[in-house]
């Protein structure tokens, strides 16, 4: 029995309809047989020029058509929103479910086969994935890669992670204004996304460690020739996952998921990849909760020594063999039968690999911490969870008890940091409120706040920091981040006062403000929800609708596959 193409409801047949949709696609010179049930691949473009991590698509996608054609598909180019992380405000991530919706419907609105999704800056992998993922067609992901190293007075500077160094030793004074600008020109060297194990980079390492891009996807710089190769075999192999029906939902199981919280620990990954895969597992179906993250991510030794956690780049990580040489260090502790896009399983994709380079990809008796990975923290003050990032801490930090200096809002931190007369030492919490899904809103990365100026003076360079926000993947510290429920729904954050007492115990697990429960009844009876930052539009929805982030700060309408609604029928 054959199987009749979706795109052949459109373009096959005699009738009316079918001469309207060939019709009009052969304005653009398509021949008639180009219809002749041939796979329709549709190339799902995040091109902008206002998302400079992926303004070098337009030139990428031509080489995934040409794979596309020499395989027998049509290849279709359609852009989506584009999610650029160092424009768009408030937050790239007030728009991760926006850009979803469209590559959702654009999917199933329209002829499509097989999707290959172009992925780069942060929010433009997960908002693919999880528009895909609520279709469920044969998907396959190519990223645009990342930057070449930065250089900067004969020494490699990273994406962000040099940015939030540099802008504190300014304000320690220990940098020049004019070294600072300097160093903008030769951080971003050439096309590609942040170069440090930030956002983008870890999605990337997500999607392949899900077995939804070719084995060595992450870590191939933007410009190497070899990116525009592996568009060109990404183009090919759509369309054959396509002839058999390979579809998300066949990848995308529970085991592929345990393969990416394993690889996020190795790698020392961005805390967004928590939401954003519990984002992904929700629009497909497949069960995982925060808890997930610690239990299958606990013991797993970060081994890759890239910044922030460690000192390369993604370019070196390249030479040195990519993501797949990673999993082979790690190959004991995946789910090696697990099914990835090249129709093979994860141990027969990475079982001829080589590590290149030992002091970039450590072997697992050097690595740079025993238990990378994240925790997850709960107690009275995060009853439904918070994070942090063992990797990226400082170890003397990860046990502490310190009393509570309390942001109200991040306007509120911007007007009192450099106060002379701020009540902070070196021993402080530092707790930002209002800065989650709903009461940024978008939940900003903003969870790393900078220290007051007056220590940096004094030579502190990281205490421990709560909120209920976001973190970039290229930042570092002793930050607890996505506590919920979160401050702007009233969840325990919110009742924090200063000079209260809070204890952190990342080995233990457990975040607990030391007030006691008659007395955060009283604050919670006097507690009064701030008014919406937004009303109205999409933002309005979103606040209306978006879900905390221990369940992936999805809109709540948007959860549970849709993948039945895209017609497909047998004949
Ligand atoms: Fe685009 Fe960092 S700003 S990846």
């Amino acid at each position: 029995m054959s199987r009749k193409l979706r795109s052949q409801h459109w373009f096959g047949g005699l009738d009316k309809d079918a001469f309207i949709h060939r019709s009009w696609m052969k304005n653009n010179g398509l021949p008639d047989d180009v219809f002749d049930g041939r796979p329709v691949i549709g190339i799902c473009n995040t091109f902008s020029e206002l998302t400079p991590c992926n303004a070098h698509f337009r030139g990428l996608v031509e080489h995934i058509k040409a794979g596309v054609l020499e395989a027998g598909g049509l290849p279709l180019e359609f852009p989506v929103f584009s999610c650029g992380e160092s424009n768009l405000r408030p937050t790239a991530m007030l728009f991760r479910n926006l850009a979803s919706m469209d590559v959702e419907e654009a999917i199933r609105g329209n002829p499509i086969d097989g999707v290959v999704l172009m992925a780069g800056c942060d929010k433009t992998t997960p908002s693919l994935v999880m528009g895909a993922a609520s279709c469920d067609l044969p998907s396959i992901v190519i990223s645009g890669g990342p930057m070449l190293n930065g250089r900067f007075k004969g020494r490699t500077i990273g994406s962000g992670t040099d940015v939030w160094k540099f802008s504190e030793d300014v304000r320690a004074g220990v940098m020049s204004q004019q070294d600072f600008m300097a160093a903008e020109s030769a951080m971003s060297r050439s096309p590609g996304h942040c170069m440090t194990m930030g956002t983008a980079s870890t999605m990337a390492s997500m999607v392949e460690a899900l077995g939804l891009a070719l084995p060595g996807n992450a870590a191939c710089p933007a410009v190497d020739a070899g990116r525009a190769r592996l568009a060109r075999l990404t183009g090919r192999r759509i369309v054959e996952m396509v002839a058999e029906d390979l579809r998300l939902s066949k990848i995308l199981t529970r085991d592929a998921f345990a393969n990416a919280i394993r690889v996020n620990g190795a790698i020392g990954g961005s805390t967004n990849a928590v939401v954003h895969l519990l984002a992904i597992a929700g629009r497909i179906g497949t069960k995982l909760s925060l808890d997930d993250w610690d239990r299958l991510g606990r013991d797993i030794p970060t081994i890759l020594n890239l910044m922030p956690s460690g000192r390369y780049l993604m370019e070196d990580f390249h030479y040195a063999g990519g993501l797949p040489a990673v999993m082979n260090e790690i190959a004991a502790l995946l789910e090696l039968s697990a099914l990835t896009v090249t129709g093979q399983s994860v141990g027969a994709n990475i079982e001829s690999v080589e590590n290149y380079n030992d002091d970039v990809i450590l072997p697992l008796d050097r690595a740079l911490t025993s238990s990378g990975g994240i925790a997850v923290l709960r107690g009275n003050l995060a009853p439904d969870g918070a994070i942090i990032k063992p990797s990226a801490a400082t170890p003397a930090l990860m046990q502490h008890r310190g009393r509570a200096v309390v942001f109200e809002t991040i306007d509120h931190y911007k007007a009192r940091i450099d106060d002379p007369d701020l009540n902070i030492d070196e021993t402080s919490i530092m707790v930002l409120k209002n800065c989650g899904p709903k009461g940024y809103p978008g939940m900003a990365e903003v969870g790393n706040m900078a220290l007051p100026q007056k220590l940096l003076k004094k030579g502190v360079r990281d205490m421990v920091r709560i909120s209920d926000a976001r973190m970039s993947g290229t930042a570092f510290g002793t930050v607890v981040l996505h506590t919920a429920p979160e401050a702007a729904v009233g969840g325990p954050l919110a009742l924090v006062r200063d000079g209260d007492w809070i204890e952190l115990d990342v080995a233990g697990r457990r975040l607990h403000l030391d007030v006691s429960d008659e007395e955060l009844a009283r604050r919670k009876t006097a507690w009064t929800a701030p008014p919406p930052e937004m009303v109205g539009g999409y933002q309005g929805l979103y606040v209306e609708r978006v879900m905390q982030a221990d369940t992936g700060a999805d809109l709540d309408f948007l959860v549970g596959s849709r993948g039945h609604a895209v017609a497909r029928e047998s004949h």
